[in-house]
């Protein structure tokens, strides 16, 4: 199997400007050795903290009509690559924290986030597709949006559904996510790519909300290829080979998807 090469972005998307959050996103990527996968973080054009329904709504656009879309669609293209990022999907009256997959020659994959966290209850409809797996240069990446992390569920499921690399969108508060996702790496063998963002907002009289920054790729060993820091603003990439993420054994005796006992787990 080739090599691959994982980029991760993380920055500080600036609120409902949507234009200059797409502006830095080409630009960081322009600026940068070529990756294969892109992943960019969660809500990455139009920021997090909401305020009302109108302005979900203003802000929420249409998969792959938007703008967000078709500007990922231009840089897969032109970069040959494909890319992962999160954003305010609208389809009718529906909004939805989603995530789109995009290739050279269109969309490759949409996911609506299905564990929705905190505040994002009011604003957005909680999932209603299947956890996404899709294929990149004979790569298998799955999806899964930032929450989704505290849910071994959604990783196990999607590594059950042949992904190697676990693609992770993410806007995250809380400081244990980055430890969880080595976890998940380990635990199912896979390859993970958590794009967080960094930064805060505070708006409409509502509490601050920190971002925790941490953007990283891990191993199926569980080991941090990318580590970034709490708040640098940076593109970076790293080659992997992701026929390791086929490989399930841990010991000679072991594999991990062949020894588990699902009959033990019905409740
Ligand atoms: C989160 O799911 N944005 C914490």
């Amino acid at each position: 199997m080739a090599f691959f090469r994982i980029g991760v972005f993380q920055f500080a998307p600036a609120f409902g400007e949507v234009d200059k959050n797409l502006a830095r996103v080409e630009k960081a990527v322009e600026a940068s050795e070529r990756a294969d996968l892109v992943v960019l973080p969660e809500l990455f054009a139009t920021g997090y903290q909401f305020v009302s329904h109108a302005e979900v709504g203003k802000l929420a656009e249409p998969v792959p009509g938007g703008p967000t879309t078709q500007f990922l669609l231009r840089l897969a293209k032109e970069r040959c690559c494909v890319v992962v990022g999160g954003l305010a999907e609208k389809d009718g009256e529906a909004v939805y924290n989603a995530a789109v997959s995009v290739g050279s020659n269109g969309v490759l994959a949409l996911y609506r986030k299905i564990h929705l966290f905190a505040e994002e209850t009011v604003w957005f409809r909680p999932g209603d597709r299947p956890l996404p797996v899709f294929e990149a240069r004979g790569t298998r990446v799955g999806i899964m949006v930032c929450f989704d992390w505290r849910f071994p569920e959604a990783a196990r499921t999607l590594t059950l559904r042949g992904t190697d690399i676990l693609a992770h969108p993410a806007n995250l508060v809380h400081p244990h996510c980055p430890d969880a996702m080595v976890t998940r790496s380990l635990e199912n063998r896979v390859f993970s790519a958590t794009a967080n963002r960094t930064g805060a907002e505070e708006r409409g009289g509502k509490e601050k909300i920190s971002f925790t920054g941490r953007s990283q790729v891990v191993s199926p060993e569980g080991e941090r290829l990318i580590a970034m820091d709490a708040e640098e603003e940076n593109f970076r990439v790293v080659e992997i080979d992701p026929a390791l993420a086929r490989d399930k054994h841990v010991t000679p005796q072991n594999d991990i998807l062949r020894d588990r006992r699902p009959e033990f787990y019905e409740r």
